[in-house]
């Protein structure tokens, strides 16, 4: 029995991780935000009503359900509190079954700050950040000078460290990026009211997690971003200061291996990428105005403007080893709806050589590839809010089948709108 599933993007992010977080916890007890910040933006539509999250786990629109922000996550608490209002606009109440870790790091004023400077500073060469202060934040964890969420507790001391980090922060923010500093006593007063609104939902959170598991609870893991946004496996530097790979999720929550049950990767039926850096599959011509056009690729935490591209299978198989996923989830697979012609890249030549590589190691080995394409006939019928397999076109049947005879694992889920109905469960995961 898949008791735990983990829910990870297999690509550059919003594959739709959270669509399929919020589908599958209407059968689970607990959903976990394990990595990543508010960089992250998750949609959910509900009859009609669009939600999008960046903190909060996908799974707590469903009333019953306990959501946790793990220790692996950076914690903006005035972002959590903004999303916790949000919410309550629609008549959803997270406060009193949201619990938040108490070793989380926070995100404050000065990582915000340092993130602009430093891509203002990189130019041409910028990452594309989402700008949330998210690299800074993860660095002072790693370097040991972070503020944790347990660090609100105590007034005093926090005031004191608050100072000493400010103090560190603004020699380099004046100095070197000459930018504007930040006071520490604005930073503390701000602070203080929104302590009160979180103090409540402040918890050890990975004793929360092993007690679900003693008592036999089902729980969605739910990855951030994707596996080739991650630190140490994703394109470097354009790349996210978290493991977005299924490593991020056992350090993110105190949770190991053995109880992870199910770890199911989201792929889209095409490509996507925000922000900087390599994509070997991407579009400029008339199939990139289709995708973005009717796959509304425009970021939900920036509202940039998403690169298109075909699907990139040489990647796929890479996530597949890196995370030992179960199975796989295909989204979007509608947006393909009308096309003339679908490719996939199976595998990639040197320019220069025009041998095959295996798997580009440098930024400059990725600058010096080209994709190699399969073709495979379009279809033009509709399959928007298909729910069973044998209703789909021959030819999306295909596609789906040539995936996952390449890859060699099996598509479990595969996603035909942006509605939480809209999908086709080809296998009842959590049996
Ligand atoms: P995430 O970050 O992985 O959760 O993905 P995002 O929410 O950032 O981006 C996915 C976008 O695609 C959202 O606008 C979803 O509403 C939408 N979406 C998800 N699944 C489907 C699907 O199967 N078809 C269509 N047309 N849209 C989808
Ligand atoms: P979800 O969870 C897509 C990208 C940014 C940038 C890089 C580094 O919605 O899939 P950061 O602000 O994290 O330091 O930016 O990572 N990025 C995402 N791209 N989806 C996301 O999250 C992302 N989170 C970060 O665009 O290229
Ligand atoms: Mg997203």
């Amino acid at each position: 029995m898949n008791k735990n599933i983990v829910i990870l993007g297999t690509q550059w992010g919003d594959e739709g991780k959270g669509k399929i977080v919020d589908c599958i916890t209407k059968n689970a007890s607990y959903v976990v935000r394990c990595q990543g910040g508010h960089n992250a933006g998750h949609t959910l539509v509900v009859n009609g009503k669009k939600i999008i999250l960046h903190l909060i786990p996908s799974g707590l629109l469903h009333n019953d359900v306990i959501g946790i922000i793990a220790n692996g996550v950076v914690i903006s608490p005035f972002d959590l509190i903004k999303e916790i209002k949000m919410l309550e606009a629609h008549d959803i109440f997270a406060k009193k079954r949201l619990f938040i870790s108490n070793e989380a790091p926070l995100i404050l004023k000065y990582h915000i700050e340092m993130d602009i400077a430093r891509e203002k500073k990189l130019g041409t060469r910028a990452i594309g950040t989402t700008g949330r202060g998210i690299g800074p934040a993860y660095e002072d964890k790693i370097a040991r000078r972070g503020l944790r969420v347990k660090d609100l507790q105590n007034e005093t001391k926090l005031s004191m460290r608050l100072e000493e980090i400010v103090d560190y922060y603004n020699h380099q923010l004046v100095s070197f990026y000459k930018h504007k500093s930040v006071d520490y006593k604005i930073i503390l007063k701000n602070l203080l009211p929104a302590i009160d609104v979180i103090q409540d939902m402040i918890q050890d959170t990975t004793q929360i997690l092993h007690q679900a598991i003693k008592d036999n609870k089902k729980i969605v893991f739910e990855g951030a971003q994707g596996s080739f946004l991650d630190i140490d496996h994703g394109t470097y530097p354009y790349v996210t200061s978290s493991n977005t790979t299924i490593g991020g999720i056992i350090s993110g929550t105190g949770v190991g291996p053995k109880h992870l049950n199910c770890i199911i990767g989201v792929t889209k039926a095409y490509s996507t990428r925000v922000g900087n850096g390599p994509f070997p599959t991407e579009l400029f011509d008339v199939i990139d105005d289709h995708l973005s056009k009717k796959g509304h690729e425009f970021g939900s935490t920036t509202g940039r403007k998403r690169r298109t591209g075909w699907l990139d299978v040489v990647s796929l198989c890479r996530a597949i080893k890196i995370n030992s996923l179960s199975s796989l989830c295909i989204t979007k697979l509608d947006v393909l709806d009308g096309l003339d012609e679908i490719k996939i890249c199976t595998s990639y030549k040197n320019t220069n050589t025009i041998k095959n590589i295996l798997y580009p190691n440098t930024i400059n080995d990725w600058k010096n590839i080209i994709p190699v394409y399969e073709t495979f006939p379009g279809w033009k019928e509709k399959t928007l809010g298909i729910k069973k397999l044998e209703d789909l076109p021959e030819q999306a049947k295909n596609y789906i089948k040539r995936i996952e005879e390449i890859t060699k694992i099996s598509i479990d889920i595969i996603s035909t709108g942006p509605e939480r109905s809209d999908m086709i469960l080809v296998k009842n995961i959590f049996s």
